[in-house]
């Protein structure tokens, strides 16, 4: 087989056969297809796109580039949830305790942050003492201690998606949706749960800008898991504005123990009880709830203290450290460096969430590169959101840094011309937009 020849069957829109897809990505993954050639491959793909059976081959061979996980040993069915990225997004941290009070076991594998999007291993790193590298001979024990476990994903898994993703970043081919949609699933599957629940992020801190788009990834993502055997349901969400009232590590903690604690911003509820009943009902858990039942159940075990007790065993099961059994200690504290004011009266009407994301990590809390430190005290504290109604000199958020940290004045006067920029005050109201706008299975 020929690699010229394959990347000009793509380059004139001609499908690729299963030998061809698998010749590929057996040639990225032992490194004897030079870049160049994996780089025309992709550039043909994202011009020329994929069919179905195509991209559940790539899926398929990406995912055994390397491991597949085996969680037959928790001995029962194991959930996956993956989110596509976004600003504010603490919904895993709120998920995995509330299914676990459901009797659902969760293996969740999860990357840092990079980009404008955070991490949800950042965030858990965020509290002393907690390990978020796992290595999967690991696993049993934690699911047996709390029936959940997370874990930044491990170098074995898919690294062909490694290799693939580090020329699409430089390529210009990282917007693609077969490319997207393999990637992801890959992981997913090589992951080894049996129900893969996927959050669809749509709008300005997303990679999907737009709902048509969100629903195309959505699709592609649930054929694909489907083709290979998975229960895979997607939720798509709204992210054209930060998701709750917070950014930022420590911060976004410190809601989730908020929410646990029934003081949680409706977006963040609404989007974590869909997305939890869909994970219910695609394990066969709901005990006989179903519509709005179930999804009164998730909402009162989020607040009432049973998922709260849940999330406490998992950062006791992970040697994270609690003041008197029940308070994660965080490494850092947020210190409210500035406030950031409403230039005019009117009403919030939208919110360049990835400038926010960018922002936060200005102040912060991401990093440029995978081998940045971060701040776990530095992020954004919404008091304004989308719809708002604000008079000239309100607080539209406040800028953080940790209390351990230093942040010159220069770059918070930039940071809040950033979110300034951000922000777009107007006479009119917005139209509102649902935190979840569609579930498709
Ligand atoms: N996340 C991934 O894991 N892969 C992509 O291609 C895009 C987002």
């Amino acid at each position: 087989m020929n690699m010229k020849d394959i990347i000009e069957l793509k380059r004139y829109g001609k499908p690729l056969s299963k030998e061809q897809i698998e010749f590929f990505v057996k040639g990225v993954t032992d490194r004897s297809i030079p870049d160049y050639q994996i780089s025309a491959l992709l550039m043909a793909i994202v011009l020329n796109g994929m069919n179905t059976e195509e991209m559940t081959t790539l899926t398929m061979a990406m995912a055994h580039s390397g491991k597949m996980l085996d969680l037959s040993f928790a001995g029962d069915v194991t959930v996956d949830k993956h989110s596509t990225g976004g600003v504010g997004d603490k919904v895993t941290i709120l998920l995995l305790p509330l299914l676990s009070t459901f009797g659902i076991k969760t293996v969740k594998l999860s990357g840092k942050g990079l980009g404008f999007t955070g991490g949800t291993v950042d965030k858990f790193g965020s509290i002393e003492g907690f390990r978020y590298e796992i290595p999967a001979d690991e696993f049993p024990g934690h699911l047996e201690k709390c029936g959940m476990v997370i874990s930044g994903a491990s170098p074995d898994l898919a690294p062909a998606d490694k290799i693939l993703y580090a020329l699409r970043d430089v390529t210009g081919t990282v917007d693609s949706i077969p490319l997207i949609a393999s990637s992801i699933m890959s992981k997913k599957l090589a992951g080894g749960a049996d129900v893969i629940v996927l959050d669809v992020t749509c709008g300005s801190g997303a990679f999907m800008k737009d709902f048509e788009r969100a629903k195309e990834l959505a699709r592609a993502m649930i054929d694909i898991g489907n083709g290979a055997g998975k229960k895979t349901v997607a939720v798509i969400t709204d992210m054209d504005q930060p998701l709750g009232n917070t950014c930022g590590n420590t911060l976004e903690m410190q809601e989730v123990l908020q929410t646990f604690a029934g003081r949680g911003n409706t977006d963040v509820i609404e989007v974590v009880c869909r997305i939890a009943a869909e994970c219910i009902k695609a394990s066969g858990k709901a005990n006989g709830l179903a519509g709005d039942d179930l999804l009164y159940e998730c909402a009162t075990r989020l607040t009432n203290g049973q998922a709260l007790s849940k999330f406490v065993e998992l950062i006791s099961s992970q040697g994270g450290e609690l003041k008197n059994g029940l308070n994660p200690v965080f490494k850092d504290l947020p210190f409210e460096a500035m406030r950031v004011v409403a230039p005019e009266s009117g009403y919030v009407y939208s919110i360049q969430t990835d400038a926010i994301g960018n922002a936060a990590n200005h102040l912060g809390a991401g990093r440029k590169t995978v081998n940045d430190t971060i701040d776990y005290g530095a992020g954004i504290r919404f008091y304004a959101k989308r719809g708002d109604k604000v008079k000239k000199g309100d607080v539209l958020c406040s800028l953080c840094h940790g209390q351990k940290a230093e942040l010159s004045d220069d770059v918070l006067f930039d940071v809040m011309d950033e979110v300034l920029s951000a922000y777009k005050i107007s006479d009119e109201a917005p139209e509102e937009v649902p935190a979840v706008m569609e579930v498709l299975s």
